[in-house]
């Protein structure tokens, strides 16, 4: 299955439309994960995880926090290198894994999670976070998704440096 039915077109519109408002990056990642939970079909989390230096100088730069999501409670800390999240940020690629039980080191938040795609986000010539989207269905992420999302990532990490308006 692939997210052929969502337009793709009209959500990084839609993405677009959110990130331009000159918001603090909380607000702006709060309500694209709410965009992308109601447009997308087949999922059961979508969230941000981000760097601990970048959401606040007194965290470390070497693990992921929870950030804005959808989904069920998750996980709160993923250090670098680990999990799929962890993996994606030490790699600086987007993780497409069609069996996360298959994934040595997966991370289970939710356990209906059998498919998982997370994108890499950049600012400041560094991975500062990722983009996660966990599905209860196998392999339901494809390469056309994976550009979309990475297309989508693109438009939201122009926004997580934009000093909020006052
Ligand atoms: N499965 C992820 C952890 C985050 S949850 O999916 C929300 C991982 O292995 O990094």
């Amino acid at each position: 299955m692939t997210s052929s039915s969502t337009d793709f077109k009209l959500l990084a519109a839609q993405v677009e439309a959110l990130t331009s408002e000159r918001l603090h990056w909380v607000t702006t990642l709060a309500n694209t994960s709410a965009l992308l939970a109601q447009e997308l079909n087949g999922i059961n989390w979508v969230g941000f995880y981000l760097a601990g230096d970048f959401v606040d100088a007194s965290l470390p730069a070497d693990e992921l926090v929870l950030g804005p999501f959808q989904g069920k409670v998750a996980c709160t800390r993923i250090p670098w290198g680990k999990g799929v999240c962890g993996t994606a940020a030490q790699l600086n690629r987007t993780m497409r894994i069609d069996d996360v039980h298959s994934f040595a080191g997966h991370i289970a938040c939710d356990i209906a999670s059998a498919s998982e795609i997370v994108v890499p986000l950049h600012a400041k010539g560094r991975v500062v976070g990722v983009l996660d989207i966990d599905s209860p269905l196998p392999a339901r992420f494809d390469e056309t998704d994976q550009a979309d999302f990475e297309l989508i990532a693109g438009i939201v990490e122009n926004a997580l440096l934009v000093a909020p308006a006052t």
